[in-house]
């Protein structure tokens, strides 16, 4: 078991499986994309695979895939039926912006319910001008398709929205009512300041609520415990859906938090926001045995820091010393 010196048990992994997308998110890419790296710098999926399932046997129970884009990459659906043979892996999940879904989904067939327990779909507005502004692509059809698809094959969908004023903080609303008739969960998102985001405003959750109640009505807490991650879920009368918000900003909740995060460059960070962690591939590609790898993560999930520093109030872990984040780096490249 990874155990970190306050007790939690790293039992979550973000796996991020490239870092390409098909959108460009104004508080993610540059417009332009980012710079070409050679394939060499980015682990092969069998690589991948192999500290997946190594980082299983240290504790970690539930996978989400991200990106970049995860639907990116071409032998995703080899490497799901590969994922749920490691034995105790208990749950698969999958974050996506949604536009290959879709046909994604159409590949599996029926088996997708087994191989995805549950689909997140990155989706800030349902304006189509307001979508093509902040995507810098204008695809909002082809994520309702996907969004549609996930949910008529019964998976589990949830909608994260991050809120950026003057980009979408006209549609928030409209936005929030998407679960008014689905049963599906809306949530919103603070905006964290990394990379390209530095330079935008996000909107705190508060005031999201009170946007949201000043039309639809009292948000009530739903005691619901939804998915792996720190959202918060309300309900609203004459709602199927809910209403959640990840409030990173204003109300940190690093104390609880139990994920890794492995990047697409084999880079295994124990917190979103540090700007150390361990390079495993040239572990990997060096022939480390499986417990030299085991131990090397073992020491990294001790290393995590108890809090963000994105709001300067977090206590730094016992091997900060410097953990202000430093950028470039997007949201792109560690997968949320
Ligand atoms: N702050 C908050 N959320 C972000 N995301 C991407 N960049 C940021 C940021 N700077 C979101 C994506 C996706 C999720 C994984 O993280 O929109 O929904
Ligand atoms: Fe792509 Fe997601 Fe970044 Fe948007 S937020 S550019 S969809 S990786």
């Amino acid at each position: 078991m990874m155990l970190d010196p306050s007790g939690r048990s790293m039992d979550y992994l973000r796996l991020s499986i490239t870092d390409r997308c098909n959108l460009r998110c104004v508080y993610c890419m540059p417009e332009g994309g980012v710079e070409w790296k050679p394939h060499s710098s980015f682990l092969r999926l069998e690589e991948t695979l192999r500290l997946c399932s190594l980082l299983c046997e240290l504790g970690v129970r539930r996978v989400k895939l991200t990106g970049g884009e995860p639907l990116l990459q071409k032998n995703l659906e080899w490497f799901l039926r590969a994922l749920h043979r490691i034995p105790s892996l208990e749950q698969v999940t999958l974050t996506t912006n949604g536009l290959l879904l879709a046909d994604f989904l159409g590949r599996l067939g029926d088996g997708a319910p087994s191989l995805l327990a549950g689909i997140n779909i990155s989706l800030n507005t349902n304006d189509p001008a307001i979508f093509a502004k902040m995507a810098r692509r204008s695809e909002l059809l082809a994520v309702l398709d996907g969004l549609g698809r996930a949910k008529s094959m019964g998976i589990p969908v949830k909608i994260n929205c991050v809120p950026v004023r003057h980009h979408n903080e006209s549609t928030l609303v409209d936005l929030a009512g998407l679960a008014a008739n689905e049963v599906l969960a809306v949530r919103f998102i603070e905006l964290m300041p990394m990379g390209v985001a530095t330079g935008l405003e996000g909107i705190p959750t508060d005031e999201i609520m009170a946007l949201i109640e000043s039309r639809f009505g009292r948000l009530s807490p739903d005691d619901a415990k939804i998915g792996n991650g720190p959202a918060v879920y309300y309900s609203l009368p004459n709602f199927k859906g809910k209403i959640g918000f990840i409030s990173a900003m204003s109300h940190g909740f690093c104390s609880s938090c139990t994920r890794l995060r492995l990047g697409s460059d084999g880079f295994l960070k124990p917190c979103l926001a540090s700007d150390t962690g361990l390079d495993l591939k040239p572990l990997v590609r060096s022939g480390a045995s499986d417990d030299e790898i085991k131990e090397a993560m073992g020491r990294l999930a001790a290393s995590k820091p108890t809090g963000h520093l994105f709001a300067g109030s977090a206590k730094p872990g016992p091997n900060d010393e410097d953990r202000t984040y430093k950028g470039p780096v997007g949201m792109y490249g560690i997968g949320g």
